[in-house]
């Protein structure tokens, strides 16, 4: 991905978010606070992708869209509510066994840092050039009076996550830190992700928790792994880290991560069809993982 364009992607997971957190039976998975996050957020993008807003409030819309979706890519509309739900509760968990420091990567337009500087957690985040300028423009004009995440620039892999961590004056190594990477390794070459995992490790002294989600590709039939390829390439963004769950697992074992849940897709559609009596289903090969660094 460049620098200097909005990430496509990233849009979309807000979109399909807003879609979806219109219909009452996805609600109760979220604050309203939430919600109104994600409502606000597509008003505010650039067009033609704001007009999302209009048209995804009328039923009728939603339910072709839904139809189109599911037949190109099933599972991948309720993939992005149900990672939202569980990284926010995921990450709540930690907060409440008192980790104070939260840092999300490849931040997109995506809520979590910004609904926990609000609870008093220190957050921050990190994007490419023109997404961090919009994330900021956005917190400013909609969120005005607000505690705001920092938000920092960094583009992979040109830039250097360790100084970057070492250079701000309120990144502190020693405080029990969350890293979030949500839908952001998989835009990195797997050499750039190893690095990541490297420089975090080396960098946090107190074992900092990583919540990861991870695409396995390998999972999916081939029409619909093309499908999502393509998708991605579309909007000039490229799936770089095309790796199944057992060699992303030996990555963070090399880097010493240690593993304490990993939920995949079954886990997932059954958990959340359980509290929204949904018929969707979520995309096979998708994980959601909450590693720790070893002990020493
Ligand atoms: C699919 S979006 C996910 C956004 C957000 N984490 C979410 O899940 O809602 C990928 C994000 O990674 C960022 N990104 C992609 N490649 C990057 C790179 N080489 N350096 C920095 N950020 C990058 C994009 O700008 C985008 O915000």
């Amino acid at each position: 991905m460049k620098a200097d364009q909005i990430s496509q992607t990233a849009a979309f997971v807000a979109i399909k978010f807003y879609g979806l957190s219109r219909i009452e039976r996805f609600q109760p998975l979220f604050d309203d606070s939430v919600v109104t996050f994600y409502e606000k957020l597509i008003r505010s993008l650039p067009a033609p992708l704001r007009y999302y807003h209009y048209w995804l409030d009328f039923d009728w819309v939603r339910r072709l869209y839904i139809w189109s979706e599911e037949l190109l890519l099933p599972g991948d509309l309720l993939h992005i509510v149900a990672r939202k739900w569980y990284i926010q509760r995921m990450a709540k968990q930690l907060v409440d066994e008192g980790y104070d420091q939260l840092i999300v990567l490849g931040a997109g337009f995506d809520h979590l840092s910004y609904h926990f500087t609000q609870h008093g957690i220190d957050c921050f985040e990190f994007d490419a050039p023109k997404m961090a300028a919009l994330k900021r423009h956005f917190l400013s004009n909609c969120y005005p009076g607000q505690p705001h995440p920092d938000i920092i620039t960094s583009h992979l892999p040109a830039d250097d996550l360790k100084t970057e961590f070492s250079d701000h004056p309120r990144i502190d190594p020693s405080r029990k830190t969350i890293i979030v990477a949500e839908g952001f390794f998989d835009y990195l070459a797997p050499e750039t992700v190893s690095r990541c995992l490297q420089q975090i490790r080396q960098y946090f002294s107190h074992n900092p928790a990583l919540i990861s989600t991870h695409f396995a590709l390998n999972e999916l039939p081939s029409f619909y792994r093309w499908v999502f390829k393509s998708s991605v390439k579309l909007v000039n963004e490229q799936l770089q880290f095309d790796r199944s769950i057992d060699s992303y697992k030996h990555l963070l074992s090399e880097t010493e991560f240690e593993i304490s849940q990993l939920h995949d897709a079954q886990e997932i559609s059954t958990e959340i069809q359980k509290v929204t009596h949904t018929n969707l289903s979520v995309l096979d090969g998708f994980y959601v993982l909450l590693a720790h660094q070893q002990s020493e």
